[in-house]
């Protein structure tokens, strides 16, 4: 049996496996990041944090049902410090992403000059997408002019590998425009997407929605958001600058599901919705799934399928 290799290089950055945590599920305290750092995750990502601590929204904030996920969490984080702290406190065995999302563009200058005073995290994850923030005025997502002059910012003085969360987009000229801005910029990475906004679930039978912040609006993950997560991955690969790698995220609980992401164009991949239903086993399990497909592929590395998805003639 040739021997099969599902590690990743983000631009340089070295995973030893494809497959980790996305930024917000079980990776907010000392307990979840040390369950991350010794399980198989290919890489930590840290829950988005803002410069002082956030009890985040009121609860039920968090629902799942078999095909989906809602969540209105309102960004509870223990704050920059907490998790600078934590990287200095513990041996780092992988990659580290620390996910930042400031309420205001000085906020996240802010943060993003704190990180770069750290030697132990990996990469910034720019988190330009959180759907759920009540006070939240700024909405930078499709504002393409406020993004760029964001980015041109950030990078007169910040010196740590750094790739940005997007949110999902539903028009190709938004993903082109978004891309050409980022083409500019010395960007690591791109993940794609976050959860899709504001929608609602409704319990049939108490005729009511399921969360309780924002009348039951939030963003909605799992198996339902693959299609738009995969459409989202395959453009954003025709038109980023190569060097620029993708980290698909949305709607993985397989083997099946990384392939698929690959396949339109993923370097590696998170997993959000259903590693909150299964916990830290999911990425063994999921290796293993994976593995398994390639070996009945006959393919040896991610390399040999990589954005190699086919139209039909
Ligand atoms: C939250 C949700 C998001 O989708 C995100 O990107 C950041 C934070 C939250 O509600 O905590």
């Amino acid at each position: 049996m040739k021997k099969i290799d599902i590690t990743a290089s983000i631009n340089g950055i070295k995973l030893p496996l494809c497959i980790m945590n996305a930024s917000g599920v079980l990776c907010t305290t000392d307990q979840e990041l040390s369950n991350l750092l010794n399980s198989y995750s290919g890489g930590v990502v840290t829950k988005s944090c803002t410069y002082k601590p956030r009890e985040g929204n009121i609860s039920p904030r968090y629902f799942e049902w078999n095909i989906g996920s809602i969540n209105s969490m309102g960004l509870p984080n223990l704050g920059i410090n907490f998790y600078l702290n934590f990287l200095e406190k513990n041996k780092i065995n992988k990659p580290i992403f620390l996910s930042i999302s400031g309420l205001s563009t000085e906020e996240n200058y802010l943060l993003i000059q704190k990180a770069n005073q750290s030697s132990k995290i990996t990469a910034i994850e720019l988190n330009l997408s959180c759907p759920n923030i009540i006070e939240k005025k700024e909405m930078l997502d499709c504002n393409f002019d406020g993004i760029s002059n964001f980015i041109e910012n950030i990078f007169r003085f910040n010196k740590k590998p750094l790739g940005i969360k997007l949110p999902p987009y539903f028009h190709d000229i938004h993903i082109k425009n978004m891309a050409l801005i980022l083409n500019r910029f010395p960007i690591f990475f791109v993940t794609c997407i976050n959860s899709l906004p504001n929608g609602i679930f409704i319990d049939v039978n108490k005729e009511s929605v399921v969360i309780r912040p924002k009348k039951g609006f939030g963003g909605i993950g799992g198996s339902i958001i693959k299609p738009f997560a995969l459409a989202n991955i395959h453009k954003f690969y025709t038109y980023l600058r190569k060097d620029i790698s993708i980290i698909g995220c949305g709607g993985i609980s397989s083997g099946k599901d990384i392939f698929e992401h690959i396949l339109c164009g993923a370097t590696a991949v998170q997993i959000g919705t259903q590693f909150m239903k299964e916990g830290v086993s999911v990425f063994e399990r999921l290796k293993k799934e994976l593995i398994f497909i390639l070996e009945k592929k006959n393919y040896s590395s991610l390399n040999n399928f990589k954005g190699k998805l086919k139209n039909l003639q």
